[in-house]
């Protein structure tokens, strides 16, 4: 597949977790898509003051909403908290423009302890995606922590949430735009 230059992959991660299973399942999922440009919005490092009072005009927030501005596929990533996305997405979500996601492809991810809350992509991240003008969203990728399991400095995906990661990554084959179409990597 061939890969414009013009391709910009913003990956959000909306875990408080300094070690966060939810954030490797972005790494995991930036690490199969290849030749485009990638850049991390950890938004747990984001001034918390500016981010409560919903400040976009402090510096390091204008640098994070530029990145979202620019990117051709977003990947939005949060842990599963009391049955929804982490507040702290919700925070960063809230900047953002009203149409911030329109023309763009975004890829839902979401981790949790069990399979319980497995629809919240649907029922609750997919809903702000799609206010925020989304209209090519990939299939959500929801990983429980059983399959994301603790190696070294991260975390190790079981075969069953990597074959799930690479058919939602397949989705980007029938996003129109060429320029919204990072190739995936190839198989080792
Ligand atoms: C405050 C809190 C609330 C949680 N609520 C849920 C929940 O409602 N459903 C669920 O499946 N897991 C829940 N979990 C478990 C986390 O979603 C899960 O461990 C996730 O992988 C954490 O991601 P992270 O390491 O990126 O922070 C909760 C964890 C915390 C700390």
């Amino acid at each position: 597949m061939p890969t414009p230059n013009t391709s910009l992959i913003a990956a959000i991660s909306g875990s408080p977790s300094l070690r966060s299973r939810s954030t490797a399942l972005l790494q995991i999922a930036l690490a199969r898509l290849e030749d485009a440009q990638q850049q991390t919005v950890h938004v747990r490092e984001l001034p918390p003051a500016a981010l409560l009072a919903a400040d976009a005009q402090v510096p390091q927030i204008r640098a994070a909403l530029a990145v979202v501005e620019a990117a051709d596929l977003v990947i939005v990533a949060t842990p599963i908290y009391k049955a929804a996305y982490s507040g702290l997405l919700k925070v960063f979500l809230d900047l953002l423009p009203q149409d911030a996601l329109r023309g763009k492809t975004v890829l839902p991810l979401a981790t949790g302890g069990s399979t319980a809350h497995l629809l919240a992509l649907d029922y609750a991240l997919k809903p702000v995606l799609t206010a925020l003008g989304a209209r090519h969203i990939l299939d959500g990728v929801f990983a429980t922590d059983a399959q994301l399991q603790p190696h070294e400095a991260g975390y190790l995906p079981d075969a069953a949430l990597l074959r799930r990661i690479d058919r939602a990554l397949q989705g980007l084959d029938e996003v129109p735009a060429p320029r919204c179409r990072p190739a995936l990597a190839r198989a080792a």
